[in-house]
Formats: C-alpha cells, sequence, structure tokens
C-alpha cells in the first residue's frame, strides 16, 4: 500500500491513504456514479428484487425483518453525501468555522495559528451533545433542541489544508513552524453552542459564552495513581502533574454528572528521536516498543517543540495516551488527565453506572493485537452532588477481557501487586502497571483482539458492544481464534458482551460476562469475505470496518463505518448502517446515510429526543491533495479546500429518527 504508516515502518491499518490511490478511486465514483443509474433504472422497472444477486435479501425482505423505517439508500462513492429518503442531513460546524468571541473569518490562504485557535478543528471525531441549561434535574437532561456540541478533532491533513500540495509525501519531514503551529492549533477539540432552530434546523451561536478550543498548546491537569511519578516528571514541570496539550483525540464519552472524557490516540505519531540515546532508556524501552515510540514522528512538531523528541525530554511520551477529563459547561475549567483509566491508544470510554453505583466505562485500544478494557470506580456516584464524582475516575480498578472460547469473558484486574505485576515484571507500582498499562494486561492474559475501537452499552438492554475495525495480520503473527475468527480481518466485526442481569439492572461491575459474535462485516456474496449477518441485508446493507456506534432509545444500533485505505478496493464510501439489535432484524444492516469519498463517519449521536443524529464526517477527500482534490465537500467551490464537518441529520416531519 501506498500508505504512511507502511513507509514509516509502523503496524497500524488506520493511516491514510495515498495520492497514488487517488486515480483508482476517481476511476470507481465513475463506475458508482453509473451503477446508481442502473439501479435507478431497475427500480423504475420493477426489477429490483429480480435483479439482486443471490445471497442477498430483497428490500421487501429486509423491509419485513427490520424495525427500521427508513428505506435504505445505495451503496456510493462519490463527492458528496447521501441521507435516506425523507431525511436532511445539514453541514452543521466545519474547519474553519469562526466559533470563538473575537474569531478570525476562515481563508486558508491567509491561515495562520492565531486565527486556527478560534476556529473550529480539523478532522471532527466524537461528538457529545452537552444540554443547556446544564442538567439539574428533570426537564434538563432532556433538553434536545439547545446545547453544547463537544467535538474531538483528531488529526490534521497538511496536504489538504494549504495550495501547492498534492500528496502526503510531500508534507513528511518538511514541515515548517508555521504548519506545526497551525496543526497544533487545529487538533484538539472544539465546543460550541448550538441550537435547533423554529424550521427544524440547526444552527451554531458563534461566540457562544461556552465556546471554546481546546488543542495540542492547552494547559492541563494529570491525576490518579500515575501523578507525581517520576516518569512523567519533565524539565518543563518537575511535578509530574502539569502537562501541554492533548492530541489525535479520536472518540470519548460523556459522564452521568456531565463532564466530557476525550481520548488520546496514536500518540506515538508525534515523538521523534531515537529511544535508545534517551537518558531513560533502559527504565523505558519496554514501553517505547509497546507503544510504538521508534525515533520516526508522522508529524515535525519535534523541529519546534523539543518534548516531543525522546532523546531531549525523555519522559514526554508518558504523558500522552491518557483519558483527559474537562467540564465543558465551565469554559475557565482545566482539563484533566485521569491516569486510573489506563495508557493506551484509547479509542473512548463509553460511561454507565452499575446497579450499585459504581461508575464503569468500557474503552477500547485500537491497535492490531491490543485489548478491550473496562474501568469501575471505587466510589458511587451521586446524583445530587456533580463535584463529589470527580474521584470515581481517580480511585477504581481498571480490568482488561479475556475471551474465552467457550463464550466466556473474564474481566482480569491490572492491580499493582496482583498475579506477576510485580517487581519482578518490572512494576513498582500502580503508576507503572498504568504507564504501561498494555505490558500489564500482556501478563494478565488478556485476549489480544482485531482492532478495538468503542466499545459501547447498549442502555435499552444492557448489553455491551465492541467494534473490532480490522486486523490484516491475524493468523500471520498472531492466530486466529474463537473472537477474531477470521484470518487477514480486512473488514472487521462486531462483538456483543452480555453482562449478568439485563436492561437497567444489568451488573456492568460484574467480572464475569458472556460473548458472542453479532456479525462479521464485509460483502457476504464476496468469495473468500467470510462475511456474517442477517440472511436478509440487502446489497446495499453490508459494510466494512465498523469504528462507531449510536444506540437509539429503542436499543438499535447505528454504526459508523472507517474503512481506511481499503475504501477503494471495497468500492463504496464510509456511512451510517443501522440494525435491530433483537427480535427479527437482529444483524440486518441497512444503509442510512453515506459520507462523501475519503472520508470516515465517526460518532453517531443522538440528541435525548431521538429526533435528531450527529455525526462527524472525518477527512472527506483523503488519498488526494489540495490542488486535486478527490471532493471539495462540502462547499463545492472552485480552489476552496474540503472542509471536515458535522453533520446534523433530521427528519424532514420532525419525527424521530428511524421511526
Ligand atoms: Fe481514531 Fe480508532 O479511530
Ligand atoms: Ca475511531
Ligand atoms: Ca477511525
Amino acid at each position: 500500500m501506498q500508505n504512511g504508516f507502511d513507509e514509516l515502518g509502523d503496524d497500524d491499518d488506520d493511516i491514510p491513504i495515498d495520492r497514488a490511490m487517488a486515480p483508482t478511486i476517481g476511476a470507481l465514483i465513475e463506475r458508482r456514479l453509473a451503477r446508481r443509474d442502473v439501479l435507478r433504472g431497475m427500480a423504475h422497472a420493477a426489477v429490483g428484487a429480480a435483479a439482486v444477486g443471490v445471497g442477498f435479501g430483497s428490500g421487501e425482505a429486509a423491509a419485513a425483518g427490520s424495525s427500521l423505517a427508513f428505506k435504505e439508500i445505495p451503496h456510493t462513492l462519490g463527492p458528496d453525501m447521501a441521507v435516506a429518503d425523507g431525511y436532511d442531513a445539514q453541514v452543521l460546524l466545519a474547519w474553519g468555522d469562526p466559533i470563538l468571541k473575537r474569531a478570525l473569518a476562515f481563508n486558508h490562504k491567509i491561515q495562520s495559528a492565531a486565527a486556527q485557535a478560534t476556529q473550529f478543528g480539523y478532522n471532527c471525531d466524537f461528538i457529545g451533545f452537552m444540554p443547556l441549561p446544564r442538567a439539574s434535574g428533570p426537564g434538563g437532561l432532556n433538553a434536545s433542541d439547545h446545547g453544547l456540541l463537544c467535538v474531538n478533532n483528531e488529526y490534521t491533513n497538511w496536504e489538504l489544508m494549504v495550495p501547492g500540495l498534492t500528496r502526503k509525501r510531500d508534507v513528511w519531514q518538511k514541515t515548517s513552524r508555521r504548519q506545526a503551529a497551525i496543526e497544533m492549533a487545529a487538533h484538539g477539540h472544539s465546543v460550541v453552542e448550538v441550537g435547533r432552530k423554529g424550521n427544524g434546523s440547526w444552527a451554531y451561536v458563534a461566540g457562544g459564552n461556552r465556546n471554546r478550543r481546546i488543542t495540542a498548546q492547552t494547559r492541563m491537569a494529570i491525576s490518579g495513581p500515575a501523578a507525581g511519578d517520576d516518569r512523567l516528571k519533565t524539565r518543563a514541570d518537575p511535578s509530574g502533574r502539569k502537562v501541554i496539550g492533548t492530541m489525535n483525540n479520536c472518540a470519548g464519552g460523556v459522564t452521568p454528572w456531565g463532564t466530557v472524557l476525550i481520548a488520546e490516540e496514536n500518540f506515538h505519531y508525534y515523538f521523534a528521536g531515537d529511544p535508545r540515546q534517551s537518558a531513560n532508556y533502559e527504565r523505558e524501552k519496554a514501553g517505547y516498543r509497546r507503544y510504538g515510540i521508534r525515533g520516526r514522528a508522522y508529524y515535525g512538531w519535534h523541529k519546534f517543540h523539543a518534548r516531543f523528541n525522546v532523546e531531549a525530554e525523555p519522559n514526554e511520551a508518558n504523558r500522552f495516551g491518557w483519558m483527559v477529563e474537562f467540564d465543558p459547561y465551565d469554559p475557565a475549567s482545566t482539563p484533566v488527565k485521569r491516569t486510573a483509566l489506563g495508557r493506551m491508544k484509547h479509542e473512548g470510554a463509553n460511561m454507565v453506572v452499575a446497579p450499585d453505583g459504581r461508575l464503569v466505562a468500557y474503552m477500547g485500544d485500537d491497535q492490531r493485537f491490543e485489548y478491550i478494557y473496562k474501568y469501575v470506580s471505587a466510589g458511587r456516584v451521586d446524583g445530587t452532588k456533580p463535584a463529589a464524582n470527580a474521584r470515581l475516575l481517580d480511585e477504581g480498578t481498571l480490568y482488561a477481557a479475556r475471551l474465552e472460547a467457550d463464550g466466556t469473558l473474564e474481566w482480569r484486574p491490572l492491580v499493582f501487586g496482583h498475579g506477576p505485576l510485580t517487581p519482578a515484571n518490572g512494576f513498582r507500582s500502580q503508576a507503572d502497571v498504568l504507564i504501561e498499562t498494555r505490558r500489564a494486561a500482556d501478563l494478565m492474559g488478556a485476549t489480544p483482539m482485531d482492532r478495538p475501537e468503542e466499545v459501547e452499552v447498549n442502555r435499552a438492554t444492557g448489553r455491551v458492544y465492541a467494534a473490532l475495525t480490522k486486523n490484516s495480520r491475524r493468523g500471520r503473527t498472531k492466530p486466529v481464534d474463537a473472537a477474531n475468527p477470521r484470518a487477514r480481518n480486512r473488514h472487521g466485526h462486531i462483538i456483543e458482551i452480555v453482562p449478568p442481569g439485563a436492561g437497567a439492572t444489568t451488573d456492568h461491575a460484574a467480572t464475569k460476562a458472556r460473548w458472542e459474535i453479532f456479525l462479521l462485516a464485509g460483502d457476504p456474496q464476496r468469495e473468500g469475505v467470510g462475511a456474517k449477518y442477517h440472511p436478509g441485508v440487502s446489497r446495499e446493507g453490508w459494510f466494512a470496518n465498523p469504528d462507531n456506534f449510536g444506540f437509539d432509545a429503542k436499543g438499535r444500533m447505528w454504526i459508523g463505518s472507517d474503512q481506511g485505505p481499503d475504501q477503494p478496493r471495497n468500492k463504496i464510501a464510509d456511512g451510517v448502517y443501522a440494525t435491530d439489535t433483537t427480535g427479527p432484524g437482529r444483524a440486518l444492516t441497512k444503509c442510512f446515510f453515506t459520507a462523501p469519498v475519503g472520508a470516515e463517519l465517526c460518532s453517531p449521536t443522538f440528541t435525548p429526543d431521538n429526533r435528531t443524529l450527529f455525526v462527524s464526517v472525518q477527512h472527506p477527500a483523503e488519498g488526494s491533495g489540495f490542488d486535486a482534490p478527490l471532493t471539495r465537500w462540502p462547499d463545492f467551490k472552485d480552489g476552496a479546500p474540503p472542509r471536515p464537518a458535522v453533520v446534523a441529520i433530521t427528519k424532514k416531519d420532525g419525527g424521530v429518527i428511524g421511526g
């Protein structure tokens, strides 16, 4: 593959495709558009069902099984987004939109770090809808027409941000000071007040009182068992309790007390320098190896900030890879890296309260052969005093999942002194266990998974779903197993975890559960793929590479997909695919929304009334460069860059999404 990772010798799947793919994609777009016309023609001739190939259900069969009332749309791979008939998809917030007071208007030709720091960031991912006014009892929690949209800005595609570039490789190793500063200001998180207007459409409030940017330059605190540890101390921070910035913020979560957690995912992209030349190499070498700190940075920030060079600042990398909590209702609040939730390439953290009141956070570590985790607080959530809950994310137990072939799942605790987590294996304290969470989970016998992305609770049933996005090395460096059953797993799968109990009484704090495969993604008609869905899935209903979930109030699953560099191979766009999780429509996925070419579709998020579904369209046109982008979505103006954006999907009649 012509992609960044392979050139950097890295070992992940999730890296942008390069320009070399572009002609292929362009040709595919042409073919897809032509095929759509053919399919439309078939529908007019009323031969749609007869034309469906062997192995797919007909539209009627799908409708009969599924509780989802929308008519699914054809797969696309084109310059624009598409949504099911009867729905509106509206671009609400796009890269560069001026959000802070006195923000500068977006102009890509004269972009600056100062302007970017006042504007919506790049590559939106996690979306948290935080109702306004802040929940203070019945009513507040249910506000669905007014709130704060809390959106991660995961990374940047410089080759699509400024004129004169045609491909990602032109960017490597050539980072200028200006580029690094703009990139750092475009990373992080954006908080934006949004509201629904009388006509049903959404608008953001420019200069809203709580609007905020959190970036790679924002000062934050470190708390929990690893805070203050020697391994977190640097020349700039001898306390080991203060850190500048967060980055590669992928998915996240919302706490029951109204704060937001944002994940630090591929932090290794940002660290340069030869680890063997670092002063702490002997102590840190296992961690450097386990987290992929190999002296090859994907970004050039280290040229201007020595802390991103492990030779100059050997502990700085230990200060990234955490979950970061902040209070979106207080724009002056200091974000806090919560070390008790472990250090990994965090996808996100989805939280639920166990029947005994303890907080449980489900998490994925998104890399090949990494683990599914959960965290259980020591104390109980206090619904009456939000401030009393601050310690719940500092004091608790982190577990890694072991999935047995007999369908049982055991949560194994990562606790210093427990089992092999002792000085004999290099762990001197709980801080060591957390800083090297991956190595601790290795020793505890957790099950290596096919890239765990989001792990999310379906509150209607109490069941938990893990998106395993893909693992092309399954069966080569590690064998297939019951929970990761496909060799060279290109298309990913979804696992259903069933803790004891059901619905509201589900015991998410329990250390035992059951699991089964919910579906195996990919084209069920393609030989050798081994996809498995409900047999009624239509030719448009299959998808590849599950990444994030949204669950509606009826317990239905809305899947966001991210094929990464496989998008041209699969010949379909990423999008939102919806399915029942129980009943006759279980695992009968239907295509609801498709994103423009090059984009992944992230973080489907419902308002509490289920009448709006927010989604992130991340990196449209990825695989191309500014001067010849695959799409100029959403503006479609000559010379304008493609812009990642949050899209608000509503039903034209104002009803509930999905019926
Ligand atoms: Fe940023 Fe795991 O996707
Ligand atoms: Ca993701
Ligand atoms: Ca992703």
